[in-house]
């Protein structure tokens, strides 16, 4: 199978009350563990890169090696995804390279410089058959270069959406309600503490969402920032010589509520990131004469393998659906 957009997988997963993962690749063993473990679960998969991920590895580096996973995994659909577009020219040339799915996130902008910059994209993106996710409403955290504290970040409004997609065209809308992207989604005063210690954090804001369904039916929504943070892999770093305290996520039960909504897409880096160091770290730790890169990323890639598996099956509920 060839790479695919995500229209057809979006109409079964809101159907089929599930979501589709997003998972940000930078590099050979991220991509592997991750489509392992789609094609053992036969998992309908999305595969993403920011800007940052094409600066890091080079975009042809990361083409082959999304097409050599689509080689691998001949029976599950595969879409390769810019994640967090920052202008018409990223895009534009990802769409040019080859991708078949490219976010703009112009969310930072005025809503009609935001309904501009989407429109021109989609244009652009339609006539070369690559389907458009937008953004309205800013999560907080960091992604790129851009950092959005708590007070600069904002929930969106459910009343503006159909203007929003009417007037753009965008196939798919992220949207804020109360994911941030990075390892600390919430700040220890947002939470409560569980009896081991542990922070919980505040609920999504479901009646955002419910809202926003209500106003576009049928259409297919994004929740980026989606990472658990499990606190094994927390525990992993801290544990060998990492510093990750009161490192928290979104719950998983959050997730599979939103799932079984309008929510069609969820993002999921920062948790790759940690099972890779927490791996890593454990690795080195454990045998320091060690020297051989195979040695550590093998394993590395294995818990991303597992970690994504469990995803797949417990929080978005995709299995079995490619
Ligand atoms: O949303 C942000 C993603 O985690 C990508 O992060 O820009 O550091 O590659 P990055
Ligand atoms: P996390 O930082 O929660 O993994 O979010 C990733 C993301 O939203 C990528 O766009
Ligand atoms: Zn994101």
């Amino acid at each position: 199978m060839a790479l695919v957009t995500t229209a057809e997988m979006f109409k079964k997963a809101y159907d089929g009350g599930y979501a589709i993962g997003a998972f940000n690749v930078n590099n050979m063993e991220i991509v592997q563990g991750i489509t392992e473990a789609a094609r053992e679960v036969n998992a309908p998969l999305i595969l993403q890169v920011s800007k940052g991920a094409r600066a890091y590895a080079n975009h042809t580096y990361l083409m082959k090696l999304v097409e050599a996973a689509v080689i691998e995994c001949p029976d599950i659909p595969i879409a390769l995804h810019l994640d967090h577009g920052d202008s018409f020219e990223t895009c534009k040339s990802c769409i040019d390279g080859g991708f078949t799915s490219v976010m703009i996130d112009a969310s930072s902008k005025p809503f009609e410089e935001n309904i501009e910059i989407t429109k021109r994209v989609v244009e652009y993106a339609h006539a070369h058959g690559v389907v458009v996710e937008a953004e309205l409403g800013s999560l907080a955290g960091v992604e790129d270069e851009v950092n959005v504290s708590a007070e600069d970040s904002s929930y969106t409004r459910p009343e503006e959406v159909e203007e929003f997609v009417a007037r753009t065209g965008c196939d798919s809308l992220a949207i804020a309600i109360g994911t941030s992207h990075g390892a600390y989604k919430f700040k220890p005063e947002q939470c409560t503490r569980n009896e081991k210690g542990i922070l919980v954090p505040p609920p999504l804001r479901f009646d955002i969402l419910e809202e926003v369904s209500k106003r576009l039916p049928r259409f297919p929504i994004v929740l980026h920032g989606s990472s658990s943070v499990p606190q094994d892999f927390v525990k992993m770093i801290n544990e060998n010589g990492g510093s990750m305290p009161d490192a928290v996520g979104v719950p998983e039960e959050q997730l599979r509520q939103a799932a079984k909504l309008a929510v069609c897409k969820i993002n999921i880096d920062s948790d790759l990131r940690l099972a890779m160091t927490g791996t890593i770290r454990q690795f080195f730790n454990e045998a320091p004469s060690k020297f051989d890169p195979r040695e550590y990323l093998k394993p590395a890639r294995a818990n991303i393998k597992e970690m994504v598996k469990h995803k797949l099956i417990h929080v978005l509920g995709c299995d079995g659906k490619a």
